[in-house]
């Protein structure tokens, strides 16, 4: 495993990027990445104090310039006003990656409506308004631009107890691949990254509360044996956002270490079979001859 930086210094030199949910977790970790390769980053969720500590210090690690600005994803005025800041402050915007989500784990039966709503506006309306208000924004100035939406494995597969986010993370997946053909022709291309378990405060609170933790190990579901490393999502991000992916447009690239696969294979669960019962098959398959 290598958990350094992948990418040449300069592949974002100039670029400036809009990072929503940047002020923490996986956005942070990817956003400061962005910067250590010469990009201007704007960040922006609810919370504006969070924003501005971690621009101040993302700023100082890196050297580079961070804009935190405050916005509700879900609010297309507040989204415009990202956008007008950003140019006021850097002139072109030339990425955004989708990141900011809202999530819990409960029975489905057991959410009021309200509950529902909120997660798909946070994942579904918000990512559409960010990419509606952008892509707007980039056709008419006649200028290309690179989306990146951070989606998960069960978007395509669906899951149980995260119904909300399951169907907003299918949407997202669905308007990723839509306009990547759509608006190909005014040089926009979009993709999407599903991550497996990869640790953030948030993610963690969220979706393995009060002892879950200690009864699922993320980790023993990943075939490769481990969660991710933030650096190893950074460094796909980076990628996709820069211009050496040219040609990859309309794709969604897994990094999970294998885990949504060994849930669909119908005899992965054959793991659990000791080597010795194997031995034991393996002589009485002799035997026969
Ligand atoms: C059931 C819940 C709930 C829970 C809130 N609600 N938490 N219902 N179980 N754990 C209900 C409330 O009762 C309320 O409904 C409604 O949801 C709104 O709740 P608020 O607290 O008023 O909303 P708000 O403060 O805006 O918070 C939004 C949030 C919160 C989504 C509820 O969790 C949040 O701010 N999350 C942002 C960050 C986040 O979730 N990060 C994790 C992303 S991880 P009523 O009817 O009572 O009014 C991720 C990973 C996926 O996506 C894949 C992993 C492998
Ligand atoms: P996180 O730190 O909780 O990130 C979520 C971010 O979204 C926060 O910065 C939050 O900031 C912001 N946000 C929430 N509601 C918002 C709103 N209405 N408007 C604007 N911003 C809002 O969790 P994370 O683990 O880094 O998740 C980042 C992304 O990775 C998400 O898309 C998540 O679905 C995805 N993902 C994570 C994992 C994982 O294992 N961690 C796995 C698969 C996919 P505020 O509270 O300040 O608004």
């Amino acid at each position: 495993m290598r958990t350094d930086g992948m990418l040449k210094e300069d592949a974002l030199k100039g670029q400036t990027i809009i990072v929503t949910g940047g002020g923490t977790g996986l956005g942070r970790a990817m956003g400061t990445y962005f910067l250590e390769l010469g990009a201007n980053l704007v960040i922006t969720s609810r919370k504006i104090e969070v924003l501005e500590k971690a621009a101040k210090e993302m700023e100082e690690q890196t050297g580079g310039k961070v804009l935190p600005v405050q916005c509700d994803v879900r609010e297309y005025d507040q989204v415009e006003n990202v956008i007008a800041k950003a140019k006021e402050a850097f002139g072109e915007i030339h990425g955004l990656l989708n990141n900011a989500a809202g999530n819990f784990v409960s029975p489905t039966e057991r959410l009021s409506h309200r509950a529902v709503n909120i997660v798909i506006d946070i994942v579904l309306k918000g990512t559409t308004n960010f990419t509606l208000a952008l892509g707007k924004d980039w056709i008419r100035a006649k200028q290309p631009g690179t989306i990146l939406n951070i989606v998960t494995t069960y978007a395509w597969t669906g899951s149980g107890y995260v119904v909300p986010s399951a169907c907003a993370k299918a949407g997202v997946l669905a308007m990723t691949r839509s306009l990547a053909v759509e608006w190909a022709k005014y040089q926009i291309r979009l993709n999407a990254i599903a991550p497996g378990p990869f640790p953030t405060e948030g993610a963690w609170s969220r979706l393995l509360p009060g002892d879950l933790i200690d009864k699922f190990d993320p980790a023993k579901l990943v075939p490769v044996g481990r969660v991710g490393e933030h650096q190893e999502l950074a460094n796909l991000a980076a990628y996709l956002m820069s211009d050496y992916s040219a040609y990859v447009n309309g794709e969604v690239v897994t990094i999970d270490g294998g885990e949504w696969l060994m849930g669909a294979g119908e005899f992965s669960h054959l793991e659990k079979v000791p080597q010795e019962m194997w031995d034991m098959l393996e002589a009485s398959r002799g035997k026969k001859g």
